[in-house]
């Protein structure tokens, strides 16, 4: 079966499970599955029953799709995702964001935890993404190119939408969370850098380092969808202070911050919405 054809099941799919016909998603990060928890008029459904979904490995992600409401705003959440370092293809990691591209996503909101590169973060604060660098060494469209999905070669210019990165500037103001913004170095992991891959990653224009959302941010842009990617600088990347990272110090800091990025989130989806009445 086609790649087209695989999704376009996943899509008729969900299209059965689910009279709800979302326009916004958000993709939840390590520690971040309790967003999808108070959704209103919550439908969950589990990766492993959405064909050829791929099934998430990593403590912390339980893997579902939840469709729901937040205030009144439909929303398609996924409570976990795959990596590229559990040993996923790209086209697993990115199979999730091509369906909801499909189902009629317009615009995704990726979260995730990040280690601060720039010296002036400070660990336990959000970041809005500016833009980022995709050093997974592949890219997620490598190969004939699927017409139906996006152009073989696409503008790459404003990856992160600057509307979008304005409407959560403006929440986060409103709630009185003070946010960093910078640009997200994507790495492959498993392993964390090493202080002197830090100091080239400083070099090369990075603020912060993580193992994700580059490879679905490239293939939701492919698709014409608008992207969001806000991280929790969970501790200072290898070398910029002197402590080791540990994934344990990761999941605690996340789970410390994670009421501020829940708020963030409630706060941003609404504003989103009036976006889109504002393009029509
Ligand atoms: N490096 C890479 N990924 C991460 C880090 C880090 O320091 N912290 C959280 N995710």
């Amino acid at each position: 079966m086609s790649e087209f054809d695989k999704v376009q099941t996943a899509v008729e799919f969900l299209r059965h499970r689910s009279g709800l016909r979302p326009r916004i998603a958000v993709v939840l990060g390590s520690g971040l599955g309790a967003f999808a928890d108070q959704i209103a008029n919550r439908q969950v459904v589990p990766y492993p029953e959405i064909p050829h979904f791929p099934r998430s490995t990593v403590q912390g992600h339980s893997g579902n799709l939840v469709l729901g409401e937040v205030g009144k705003v439909p929303v398609a959440v996924m409570q976990g995702r795959v990596h590229y370092y559990e040993g996923y293809s790209m086209q697993e990691v990115t199979f999730p964001t091509k369906v909801l591209a499909r189902l009629g996503i317009r615009r995704l909101i990726f979260t995730n935890a990040a280690g601060g590169i720039n010296k002036r973060f400070k660990p336990g604060r959000l970041m809005i993404i500016e833009d980022h660098l995709n050093l997974q060494s592949t890219n997620p469209l490598l190969g004939p190119n699927e017409d139906r999905f996006g152009l073989r070669f696409f503008d790459m210019s404003e990856a992160y939408d600057p509307r979008m990165r304005k409407v959560a500037s403006a929440a986060a103001r409103k709630l009185t969370l003070s946010v960093h913004r910078g640009i997200y170095a994507g790495l492959t992991g498993p392993s964390y850098e090493t202080p002197a891959e830090i100091r080239m990653l400083r070099t090369l224009g990075a603020d912060a380092v993580g193992m994700s959302t580059v490879p679905e941010v490239i293939v939701a842009n492919h698709m014409g969808v608008k992207c969001l990617g806000i991280s929790c600088i969970t501790n200072m990347a290898a070398g910029v202070i002197k402590q080791k990272v540990n994934h344990e110090e990761v999941m605690l800091m996340g789970e410390r911050v994670k009421g501020d990025f829940i708020r963030l989130l409630r706060a941003i989806i609404p504003r989103l919405e009036e976006l889109d009445s504002q393009d029509q």
